[in-house]
Protein backbone atom coordinates (compact mmCIF):
# COMPACT_ATOMS: atom_id res chain seq x y z
CA UNK A 1 0.00 0.00 0.00
CA UNK A 2 1.14 3.75 -0.87
CA UNK A 3 2.16 5.68 2.47
CA UNK A 4 -0.40 8.56 3.11
CA UNK A 5 0.57 11.67 2.15
CA UNK A 6 -0.78 14.66 4.99
CA UNK A 7 -0.63 17.96 2.86
CA UNK A 8 -0.49 20.76 4.74
CA UNK A 9 -3.04 24.39 3.80
CA UNK A 10 -5.04 27.01 4.74
CA UNK A 11 -4.63 29.63 7.29
CA UNK A 12 -4.09 30.13 10.87
CA UNK A 13 -3.44 33.18 13.18
CA UNK A 14 -1.53 32.24 16.52
CA UNK A 15 -2.54 33.74 19.79
CA UNK A 16 -2.02 37.03 20.95
CA UNK A 17 2.01 36.80 22.32
CA UNK A 18 2.51 36.49 26.24
CA UNK A 19 4.98 38.01 26.98
CA UNK A 20 3.97 41.43 25.33
CA UNK A 21 0.69 40.53 26.92
CA UNK A 22 1.82 40.58 30.34
CA UNK A 23 4.16 43.22 30.17
CA UNK A 24 1.21 45.66 28.44
CA UNK A 25 -1.53 44.73 31.38
CA UNK A 26 0.60 45.61 33.97
CA UNK A 27 2.09 49.06 32.29
CA UNK A 28 -1.73 50.06 32.18
CA UNK A 29 -2.48 48.75 35.66
CA UNK A 30 0.58 51.51 35.98
CA UNK A 31 -0.60 54.66 33.50
CA UNK A 32 -2.72 57.11 34.37
CA UNK A 33 -6.45 56.92 33.04
CA UNK A 34 -7.92 53.99 30.89
CA UNK A 35 -5.76 52.33 28.13
CA UNK A 36 -7.53 50.06 25.42
CA UNK A 37 -5.25 46.79 24.72
CA UNK A 38 -6.41 44.39 21.63
CA UNK A 39 -4.89 41.18 20.49
CA UNK A 40 -4.43 39.87 24.08
CA UNK A 41 -3.48 36.35 25.09
CA UNK A 42 -6.83 35.22 26.19
CA UNK A 43 -4.55 31.91 27.93
CA UNK A 44 -4.78 31.25 31.59
CA UNK A 45 -1.07 32.85 32.09
CA UNK A 46 -2.60 36.05 30.93
CA UNK A 47 -5.51 35.63 33.11
CA UNK A 48 -3.67 35.20 35.92
CA UNK A 49 -1.49 38.66 35.79
CA UNK A 50 -5.32 40.20 35.45
CA UNK A 51 -6.20 38.29 38.69
CA UNK A 52 -3.17 39.52 40.48
CA UNK A 53 -3.61 43.37 39.48
CA UNK A 54 -7.60 43.26 39.81
CA UNK A 55 -7.12 41.58 43.68
CA UNK A 56 -4.90 45.34 43.73
CA UNK A 57 -7.63 47.41 42.82
CA UNK A 58 -6.91 47.80 39.39
CA UNK A 59 -10.36 48.01 36.80
CA UNK A 60 -9.49 45.27 34.09
CA UNK A 61 -12.43 43.88 31.96
CA UNK A 62 -12.89 40.65 30.70
CA UNK A 63 -10.34 39.28 28.56
CA UNK A 64 -12.29 37.08 26.09
CA UNK A 65 -11.03 36.07 22.33
CA UNK A 66 -11.67 39.42 19.97
CA UNK A 67 -12.52 41.89 22.79
CA UNK A 68 -10.60 44.84 23.68
CA UNK A 69 -9.27 44.84 26.85
CA UNK A 70 -9.84 48.47 28.90
CA UNK A 71 -7.55 49.04 32.27
CA UNK A 72 -8.03 51.35 34.57
CA UNK A 73 -4.61 52.19 35.59
CA UNK A 74 -5.03 53.09 39.61
CA UNK A 75 -2.91 53.08 43.01
CA UNK A 76 -1.96 50.09 43.67
CA UNK A 77 -3.57 49.03 47.40
CA UNK A 78 -2.90 45.53 49.22
CA UNK A 79 -6.53 44.16 49.64
CA UNK A 80 -6.02 40.87 49.35
CA UNK A 81 -3.44 38.70 51.43
CA UNK A 82 -2.47 36.11 48.82
CA UNK A 83 -1.63 36.76 45.18
CA UNK A 84 -2.08 33.48 43.50
CA UNK A 85 0.21 33.65 40.24
CA UNK A 86 -1.11 30.12 38.93
CA UNK A 87 1.20 28.51 36.30
CA UNK A 88 3.04 31.68 35.40
CA UNK A 89 6.47 32.23 36.52
CA UNK A 90 6.27 35.69 34.02
CA UNK A 91 3.58 36.66 36.36
CA UNK A 92 5.23 36.23 39.58
CA UNK A 93 8.62 37.80 38.63
CA UNK A 94 7.53 40.84 36.61
CA UNK A 95 4.52 41.37 39.62
CA UNK A 96 7.69 41.57 42.42
CA UNK A 97 9.18 44.41 40.11
CA UNK A 98 6.01 45.90 40.13
CA UNK A 99 5.35 45.21 43.74
CA UNK A 100 8.58 46.33 44.92
CA UNK A 101 8.08 49.81 44.25
CA UNK A 102 4.61 49.88 46.54
CA UNK A 103 4.86 50.85 50.55
CA UNK A 104 2.53 47.20 51.28
CA UNK A 105 3.50 44.12 51.95
CA UNK A 106 1.91 41.42 49.78
CA UNK A 107 2.34 37.57 49.63
CA UNK A 108 2.56 35.93 46.14
CA UNK A 109 2.33 32.14 45.50
CA UNK A 110 1.06 29.97 42.94
CA UNK A 111 0.41 25.95 41.39
CA UNK A 112 2.82 23.16 42.40
CA UNK A 113 4.75 23.99 39.05
CA UNK A 114 5.08 27.69 40.21
CA UNK A 115 5.91 27.04 43.68
CA UNK A 116 8.80 25.13 42.29
CA UNK A 117 10.86 28.07 40.67
CA UNK A 118 13.77 29.97 41.41
CA UNK A 119 12.51 33.23 42.52
CA UNK A 120 16.11 34.19 44.12
CA UNK A 121 17.10 35.61 40.55
CA UNK A 122 14.68 38.38 41.17
CA UNK A 123 14.71 38.61 44.63
CA UNK A 124 17.88 39.41 45.14
CA UNK A 125 19.02 42.60 42.82
CA UNK A 126 14.90 43.79 44.59
CA UNK A 127 16.62 43.36 47.99
CA UNK A 128 19.64 45.31 46.63
CA UNK A 129 17.26 48.25 45.73
CA UNK A 130 15.69 47.82 49.34
CA UNK A 131 12.65 45.82 48.94
CA UNK A 132 11.86 43.86 51.79
CA UNK A 133 11.41 40.42 51.16
CA UNK A 134 10.74 37.29 53.26
CA UNK A 135 10.75 33.93 51.69
CA UNK A 136 11.18 30.13 52.97
CA UNK A 137 14.18 28.96 50.44
CA UNK A 138 14.61 29.75 46.66
CA UNK A 139 10.84 30.20 45.67
CA UNK A 140 7.41 30.71 46.55
CA UNK A 141 5.23 31.82 48.08
CA UNK A 142 7.01 34.85 49.45
CA UNK A 143 6.50 38.25 50.92
CA UNK A 144 7.54 41.75 49.78
CA UNK A 145 6.90 44.80 50.98
CA UNK A 146 8.22 47.63 49.10
CA UNK A 147 8.65 51.07 49.49
CA UNK A 148 11.51 53.46 49.12
CA UNK A 149 13.94 52.16 46.77
CA UNK A 150 17.58 52.87 45.52
CA UNK A 151 18.79 52.65 42.05
CA UNK A 152 20.77 49.52 41.00
CA UNK A 153 23.94 48.96 38.61
CA UNK A 154 23.30 45.23 37.64
CA UNK A 155 25.15 42.04 36.13
CA UNK A 156 22.54 39.56 35.84
CA UNK A 157 24.03 36.06 35.44
CA UNK A 158 21.25 34.74 33.68
CA UNK A 159 20.31 36.09 30.60
CA UNK A 160 16.71 36.41 31.46
CA UNK A 161 13.90 38.79 30.37
CA UNK A 162 12.15 38.20 33.47
CA UNK A 163 14.76 39.24 35.95
CA UNK A 164 15.59 42.25 33.51
CA UNK A 165 11.90 42.99 33.83
CA UNK A 166 11.84 42.83 36.99
CA UNK A 167 14.39 45.41 37.67
CA UNK A 168 13.03 47.56 35.07
CA UNK A 169 9.30 47.42 36.55
CA UNK A 170 11.06 48.39 40.16
CA UNK A 171 12.64 51.22 38.40
CA UNK A 172 9.74 52.47 37.30
CA UNK A 173 7.72 51.89 40.22
CA UNK A 174 10.12 53.40 42.67
CA UNK A 175 11.54 55.94 40.22
CA UNK A 176 15.16 55.31 40.89
CA UNK A 177 17.47 54.40 37.76
CA UNK A 178 18.49 51.15 37.31
CA UNK A 179 21.17 49.91 34.64
CA UNK A 180 21.51 46.00 33.49
CA UNK A 181 23.98 43.66 31.40
CA UNK A 182 23.20 40.20 30.84
CA UNK A 183 25.40 37.51 29.43
CA UNK A 184 23.71 37.20 26.62
CA UNK A 185 20.34 39.31 25.25
CA UNK A 186 17.38 38.27 26.23
CA UNK A 187 13.70 39.51 23.98
CA UNK A 188 12.98 42.96 24.27
CA UNK A 189 9.52 43.79 24.79
CA UNK A 190 9.68 45.87 28.06
CA UNK A 191 12.26 48.02 26.77
CA UNK A 192 10.33 48.42 23.12
CA UNK A 193 7.09 49.12 25.28
CA UNK A 194 9.18 51.13 27.79
CA UNK A 195 10.68 53.11 25.05
CA UNK A 196 6.28 53.27 22.76
CA UNK A 197 5.04 55.12 25.69
CA UNK A 198 8.46 57.65 26.47
CA UNK A 199 9.48 56.51 29.72
CA UNK A 200 13.68 56.84 29.62
CA UNK A 201 14.94 53.85 28.47
CA UNK A 202 18.22 53.10 27.10
CA UNK A 203 20.86 50.86 25.26
CA UNK A 204 24.31 50.77 24.89
CA UNK A 205 27.02 48.31 24.55
CA UNK A 206 23.95 46.28 25.28
CA UNK A 207 23.72 47.56 28.44
CA UNK A 208 19.98 48.36 29.14
CA UNK A 209 19.01 51.24 31.48
CA UNK A 210 16.22 53.25 33.12
CA UNK A 211 16.45 56.96 33.90
CA UNK A 212 13.19 57.92 35.89
CA UNK A 213 11.87 61.17 34.81
CA UNK A 214 9.24 62.05 37.11
CA UNK A 215 6.25 61.66 34.78
CA UNK A 216 3.68 59.85 35.13
CA UNK A 217 2.82 56.99 32.55
CA UNK A 218 0.31 57.56 30.10
CA UNK A 219 -2.82 55.49 29.06
CA UNK A 220 -2.16 53.64 25.76
CA UNK A 221 -3.52 51.97 23.61
CA UNK A 222 -1.70 48.67 21.79
CA UNK A 223 -2.32 46.11 19.81
CA UNK A 224 -0.54 42.67 20.76
CA UNK A 225 0.89 40.44 17.97
CA UNK A 226 0.77 37.03 17.61
CA UNK A 227 3.24 35.25 19.43
CA UNK A 228 6.03 33.11 17.72
CA UNK A 229 6.48 30.80 20.54
CA UNK A 230 2.73 29.74 19.38
CA UNK A 231 3.03 29.90 16.03
CA UNK A 232 6.28 27.74 16.08
CA UNK A 233 4.00 24.42 16.25
CA UNK A 234 1.97 25.09 13.78
CA UNK A 235 5.12 25.90 11.28
CA UNK A 236 6.90 22.47 12.83
CA UNK A 237 3.80 20.81 12.07
CA UNK A 238 4.01 22.16 8.61
CA UNK A 239 7.37 21.30 7.79
CA UNK A 240 6.94 17.84 8.43
CA UNK A 241 4.54 17.75 6.21
CA UNK A 242 4.28 15.72 2.84
CA UNK A 243 3.12 18.62 0.60
CA UNK A 244 1.22 21.56 0.40
CA UNK A 245 1.81 25.11 2.16
CA UNK A 246 0.59 26.95 5.29
CA UNK A 247 -0.24 30.94 5.50
CA UNK A 248 0.91 31.92 9.60
CA UNK A 249 -0.18 35.26 9.81
CA UNK A 250 -0.04 37.96 12.06
CA UNK A 251 3.67 36.92 13.99
CA UNK A 252 5.84 38.86 15.80
CA UNK A 253 9.10 38.93 14.56
CA UNK A 254 10.95 40.83 17.15
CA UNK A 255 14.75 39.80 16.63
CA UNK A 256 15.08 38.42 19.68
CA UNK A 257 12.37 36.12 19.35
CA UNK A 258 13.09 34.74 15.86
CA UNK A 259 15.94 31.86 17.02
CA UNK A 260 13.69 28.95 15.42
CA UNK A 261 13.27 30.53 11.79
CA UNK A 262 17.31 31.08 11.85
CA UNK A 263 17.63 27.33 13.19
CA UNK A 264 15.17 26.19 10.49
CA UNK A 265 16.81 27.72 7.37
CA UNK A 266 19.74 25.86 9.06
CA UNK A 267 18.14 22.96 9.37
CA UNK A 268 16.73 23.09 5.42
CA UNK A 269 13.39 24.84 6.30
CA UNK A 270 12.92 28.01 4.79
CA UNK A 271 10.36 30.01 6.22
CA UNK A 272 8.88 33.54 4.37
CA UNK A 273 8.52 36.30 5.84
CA UNK A 274 5.65 38.77 4.19
CA UNK A 275 3.86 41.93 4.81
CA UNK A 276 6.18 42.79 7.22
CA UNK A 277 4.91 45.74 9.21
CA UNK A 278 4.92 47.56 12.85
CA UNK A 279 2.50 47.10 16.27
CA UNK A 280 3.51 49.19 18.83
CA UNK A 281 6.95 49.25 18.03
CA UNK A 282 6.73 45.61 17.13
CA UNK A 283 8.07 43.65 13.97
CA UNK A 284 5.32 41.61 12.42
CA UNK A 285 4.72 39.43 9.52
CA UNK A 286 3.08 36.76 8.03
CA UNK A 287 4.96 33.38 7.80
CA UNK A 288 4.93 31.14 4.82
CA UNK A 289 5.71 27.51 5.71
CA UNK A 290 6.22 24.46 3.04
CA UNK A 291 7.59 20.82 3.89
CA UNK A 292 11.19 20.66 3.94
CA UNK A 293 13.60 17.71 4.68
CA UNK A 294 15.33 18.53 7.50
CA UNK A 295 18.92 18.30 8.64
CA UNK A 296 20.66 18.11 12.41
CA UNK A 297 22.04 21.12 13.64
CA UNK A 298 24.37 22.53 16.30
CA UNK A 299 22.27 25.40 18.07
CA UNK A 300 24.53 27.38 20.15
CA UNK A 301 24.96 28.71 23.53
CA UNK A 302 24.36 32.48 22.59
CA UNK A 303 21.13 31.56 20.29
CA UNK A 304 19.35 29.82 23.25
CA UNK A 305 17.30 32.68 24.44
CA UNK A 306 16.18 33.35 21.27
CA UNK A 307 14.56 30.13 21.17
CA UNK A 308 14.42 29.12 24.69
CA UNK A 309 10.63 27.96 24.49
CA UNK A 310 11.02 26.39 21.29
CA UNK A 311 13.58 23.53 22.24
CA UNK A 312 10.89 21.52 22.61
CA UNK A 313 9.06 21.51 19.83
CA UNK A 314 12.74 21.91 17.90
CA UNK A 315 14.02 18.93 19.87
CA UNK A 316 11.02 17.00 17.83
CA UNK A 317 11.79 18.66 14.54
CA UNK A 318 15.26 17.16 14.87
CA UNK A 319 14.21 13.97 15.75
CA UNK A 320 12.96 13.62 12.34
CA UNK A 321 15.80 15.10 10.98
CA UNK A 322 18.62 13.74 9.08
CA UNK A 323 21.70 13.48 11.67
CA UNK A 324 21.96 14.51 15.01
CA UNK A 325 21.20 18.02 16.79
CA UNK A 326 22.83 19.17 20.02
CA UNK A 327 21.26 22.09 21.48
CA UNK A 328 23.91 23.62 23.94
CA UNK A 329 23.77 25.46 27.44
CA UNK A 330 20.19 24.33 27.76
CA UNK A 331 20.49 23.91 31.64
CA UNK A 332 18.21 26.89 32.29
CA UNK A 333 15.76 24.27 30.99
CA UNK A 334 15.34 22.32 34.33
CA UNK A 335 13.83 25.13 36.06
CA UNK A 336 10.66 25.62 33.35
CA UNK A 337 7.44 24.93 33.57
CA UNK A 338 8.62 21.42 34.28
CA UNK A 339 11.94 19.71 33.91
CA UNK A 340 11.72 20.82 29.97
CA UNK A 341 15.57 19.21 29.81
CA UNK A 342 14.90 15.66 31.19
CA UNK A 343 11.58 15.13 29.88
CA UNK A 344 12.02 16.17 26.11
CA UNK A 345 14.75 13.42 26.69
CA UNK A 346 12.90 11.03 27.88
CA UNK A 347 10.09 11.22 25.90
CA UNK A 348 11.88 10.90 22.85
CA UNK A 349 12.99 7.85 23.87
CA UNK A 350 9.96 6.43 25.15
CA UNK A 351 9.26 7.06 21.43
CA UNK A 352 12.04 5.61 20.14
CA UNK A 353 14.05 8.22 19.61
CA UNK A 354 17.64 8.18 20.54
CA UNK A 355 18.02 11.75 22.90
CA UNK A 356 19.92 12.83 26.32
CA UNK A 357 20.65 15.22 28.33
CA UNK A 358 24.74 15.26 28.47
CA UNK A 359 25.43 18.14 31.53
CA UNK A 360 23.81 21.13 30.51
CA UNK A 361 23.52 20.01 26.12
CA UNK A 362 20.51 18.36 24.73
CA UNK A 363 21.52 15.71 22.25
CA UNK A 364 18.89 14.25 19.42
CA UNK A 365 19.54 11.73 17.03
CA UNK A 366 17.14 11.90 14.06
CA UNK A 367 15.13 8.54 12.94
CA UNK A 368 12.73 7.44 10.10
CA UNK A 369 11.18 5.38 12.54
CA UNK A 370 7.16 6.88 13.28
CA UNK A 371 7.52 7.90 16.84
CA UNK A 372 5.06 5.37 18.88
CA UNK A 373 4.23 5.77 22.75
CA UNK A 374 3.15 7.50 25.29
CA UNK A 375 4.18 11.26 26.75
CA UNK A 376 4.07 12.50 29.91
CA UNK A 377 3.37 16.02 29.64
CA UNK A 378 4.10 16.90 32.98
CA UNK A 379 1.22 19.22 32.34
CA UNK A 380 3.34 21.67 30.68
CA UNK A 381 1.87 23.36 27.84
CA UNK A 382 4.90 23.51 25.35
CA UNK A 383 5.43 19.49 25.80
CA UNK A 384 2.23 18.38 25.18
CA UNK A 385 2.07 20.64 21.87
CA UNK A 386 5.22 19.47 20.89
CA UNK A 387 4.42 16.21 21.07
CA UNK A 388 1.00 16.34 19.60
CA UNK A 389 3.29 17.88 16.45
CA UNK A 390 5.50 14.58 16.38
CA UNK A 391 1.70 13.02 16.29
CA UNK A 392 1.32 14.31 13.19
CA UNK A 393 3.56 12.28 11.01
CA UNK A 394 3.32 9.66 8.97
CA UNK A 395 2.80 5.80 11.04
CA UNK A 396 2.88 7.65 14.30
CA UNK A 397 0.84 6.61 17.39
CA UNK A 398 1.63 9.32 20.15
CA UNK A 399 -0.61 9.39 23.57
CA UNK A 400 -0.28 12.24 25.39
CA UNK A 401 -0.52 12.01 29.45
CA UNK A 402 -2.97 15.27 29.34
CA UNK A 403 -3.89 17.95 26.69
CA UNK A 404 -5.49 20.46 28.40
CA UNK A 405 -2.26 22.47 29.62
CA UNK A 406 -2.64 23.86 26.14
CA UNK A 407 -4.67 26.42 27.65
CA UNK A 408 -2.04 28.38 29.26
CA UNK A 409 -0.40 29.40 25.64
CA UNK A 410 -2.70 28.63 23.34
CA UNK A 411 -5.74 27.77 23.70
CA UNK A 412 -7.25 26.98 20.23
CA UNK A 413 -4.09 25.10 19.68
CA UNK A 414 -5.66 21.00 18.81
CA UNK A 415 -8.53 23.02 16.44
CA UNK A 416 -5.80 25.09 14.65
CA UNK A 417 -3.56 22.04 14.49
CA UNK A 418 -6.54 19.72 12.96
CA UNK A 419 -6.93 22.91 11.00
CA UNK A 420 -3.79 22.90 9.31
CA UNK A 421 -4.28 19.11 7.83
CA UNK A 422 -2.66 17.99 11.23
CA UNK A 423 -4.33 14.53 12.65
C1 LIG B 1 9.58 35.24 29.34
C2 LIG B 1 10.92 35.00 29.36
C3 LIG B 1 11.51 33.67 29.27
C4 LIG B 1 10.52 32.65 28.72
C5 LIG B 1 9.15 32.79 29.32
C6 LIG B 1 8.60 34.19 29.12
C7 LIG B 1 9.13 36.64 29.49
O1 LIG B 1 11.89 33.26 30.57
O2 LIG B 1 10.99 31.35 28.90
O3 LIG B 1 8.24 31.86 28.73
O4 LIG B 1 7.95 36.93 29.20
O5 LIG B 1 9.93 37.48 29.92
P1 LIG B 1 13.29 33.72 31.23
O6 LIG B 1 13.31 35.18 31.18
O7 LIG B 1 13.28 33.23 32.63
O8 LIG B 1 14.33 33.05 30.39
Amino acid sequence: MAPKVRRVGGVVRPPGDKSISHRAVMLAALARGKSELSGLLTGDDVKSTARVLRQLGVDISTIRDGATVRITGARLTARSARLNCGNSGTTARLMLGVLAGQKFAATLTGDASLRRRPMRRVTEPLKQMGADIKERGDGLPLTIRGGKLRGLTYSSPVASAQVKSAILFAGLTGQVPVTITEPYRSRDHTERLFAHLGLGIHERDSTISYQPSGISIPSFTVTVPGDISSAAFMVAAAVLADGGELLVENVGVNPTRTGILVVLERMGAHVERINLRDAGGEPVADLVVRPAGLKGTEVTAAEIPTLVDEVPVLAVLASRARGSTVFREVGELRVKESNRLELVAANLRGLGVRAEALGNDLHVEGTEKPPRGRVDTASDHRLAMAFAVLGTVEGADVKLSERKSVAISYPGFFDDLRKTGGR
